[in-house]
Parts: structure tokens; C-alpha cells; sequence
């Protein structure tokens, strides 16, 4: 769908590394890697200097990004909230899309600063309240994950969170969003959930489709933004 039908012909991963200004040489650690995204889509500029540390609590996440990287980093299994790593070795650390995971980030930000070198760099990604609404507003998310995710490190809450443990707090936003032109891949999105039935799947592509009919494309709001703070 991203790749389809988003507006910004920008590549996403390459807009977050922009904002990793770390210098030449520099110790990096990235807490919830995943699949080591953000490093796959920029292998071409990561400079010789940086030491790269991928983390992330799911094993089968760390293989991931291991397979993707190899030996251009070193790799652990460990949760944001319990770092297992020294006072003060990292220069920086990066968080895409994991914060509103984590339970206890008051915890998980007092780690991160503690990992920090005086100075350091903290750079996570956020959504915003109204990411992918219109989704939302089709087919509201079940309880659990993805719509506890709504409420939890916004965008909107990012500065006030961050406040008591870092300094010099910048948001920046990434110009987005969908514009879908085909009401069938829609209706594939919320096929994947697994808990749409299919006479709602009907109404769901009729709804679209009208839509497209009228106004040349069904549109889907995206905010995501880089939030970028120092160690005090
Ligand atoms: C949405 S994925 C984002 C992955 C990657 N950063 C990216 O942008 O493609 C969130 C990741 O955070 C990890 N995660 C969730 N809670 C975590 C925690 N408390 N500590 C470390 N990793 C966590 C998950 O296992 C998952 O790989």
C-alpha cells in the first residue's frame, strides 16, 4: 500500500537517515531493530566510522536484521527497558516505530540516557493520533496491540514524554499519504487482519470504490515525524 499509493516519492527510510548526523565516527546503537530496515535501505551511505549496535527483544528479529547486515554490526537480544550495556557507551541511539510498544518508557528513557555519552543523540520516529484514521474510522482496530498503539508515544505526546529526561527536543514531519486508486487492495489490507468478515470486506470495497468514482482516489491521512533530543 506505502509503496503503491503514497503522495511523497521520497524514500521514508532514506528521509529517517538524513537525520542521523553522528559524525564520522561514532558508536550507534538502535533499540527494536526488526529487520534492520532502516540500515538495508542506506547500506550504500553508513560511514566506516560507526560502530553499529542492533538490538531488539524478539530473537527472530535480531536473525533478521543479522542476515541483513552480517558482520557490519554486532548484535544483542535486549529489551529498551533493561539496556545490557555500560554507562555512557553509546554517541547515539535510534528508535523507528518501537516506542509505542514499550510499557514503561519512563524506564526505557531513563536507559537510553544512561547509554548516552554527555551530549549524545537520542533520534526515534513517531505516528501521529491521526495516522492511517480513515482505516481506522472503516474498520475500527480490535482491543490489543495495534489500537493500544494509538494511544501510546504519539507524535502529540512525544515532547512532553521526552522532556524530563533530555534536551534540545525536535519534531520533524514527513509530508505523506495515500491516495488509493484500487478500492481491491484496500479491501486486501483488512483481509490480512484476519477478523473482518467478508460482508464487511463487501461494504468496505463498495465504500471505496464510490469513493474513487468520486473524487479520483480514496484518501488515507499519514504522520509520522523524526524526533530528535540530546543527553543534557
Ligand atoms: C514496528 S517494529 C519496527 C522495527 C524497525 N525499527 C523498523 O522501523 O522497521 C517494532 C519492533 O520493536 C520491537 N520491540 C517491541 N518492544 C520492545 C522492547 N521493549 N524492547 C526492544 N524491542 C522491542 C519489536 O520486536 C519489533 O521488532
Amino acid at each position: 500500500m506505502h509503496d503503491r499509493f503514497s503522495t511523497n516519492p521520497a524514500s521514508y527510510p532514506r528521509w529517517v537517515f538524513d537525520g542521523y548526523d553522528f559524525g564520522k565516527d561514532a558508536d550507534v546503537l538502535e533499540v527494536g531493530c526488526g529487520e534492520g530496515v532502516i540500515w538495508r535501505k542506506n547500506v550504500d551511505r553508513i560511514p566506516d566510522g560507526w560502530r553499529l549496535t542492533l538490538t531488539d527483544f524478539s530473537d527472530g528479529m535480531v536473525q533478521a536484521a543479522r542476515s541483513a547486515l552480517g558482520d557490519r554490526a554486532r548484535y544483542a537480544v535486549a529489551d529498551v527497558q533493561t539496556l545490557p550495556f555500560e554507562d555512557e557507551a553509546f554517541d547515539a541511539v535510534i528508535a523507528n516505530h518501537m516506542l509505542f510498544h514499550v510499557e514503561d518508557r519512563p524506564r526505557a528513557f531513563s536507559e537510553v540516557r544512561r547509554v548516552l555519552r554527555p551530549e549524545g543523540l537520542f533520534v526515534a520516529t513517531a505516528i501521529g493520533r491521526d495516522h492511517l484514521r480513515e482505516l481506522w474510522e472503516l474498520e475500527p482496530p480490535r482491543d490489543g496491540i495495534w489500537s493500544k498503539t494509538r494511544e501510546r508515544f504519539t507524535i502529540e505526546l512525544a515532547r512532553g514524554e521526552l522532556a524530563p529526561f533530555f534536551a534540545a527536543i525536535e519534531l520533524e514531519r514527513y509530508p505523506d499519504s495515500l491516495e488509493v486508486t484500487d478500492a481491491e487492495a484496500l479491501v486486501d489490507v483488512f483481509r490480512s487482519r484476519g477478523d473482518v468478515a467478508e460482508e464487511r470486506l463487501a461494504a468496505i470495497r463498495e465504500h471505496v470504490a464510490e469513493a474513487i468514482d468520486r473524487d479520483g482516489s480514496f484518501h488515507v491521512t499519514k504522520d509520522s515525524a523524526r524526533v530528535r533530543c540530546r543527553k543534557p
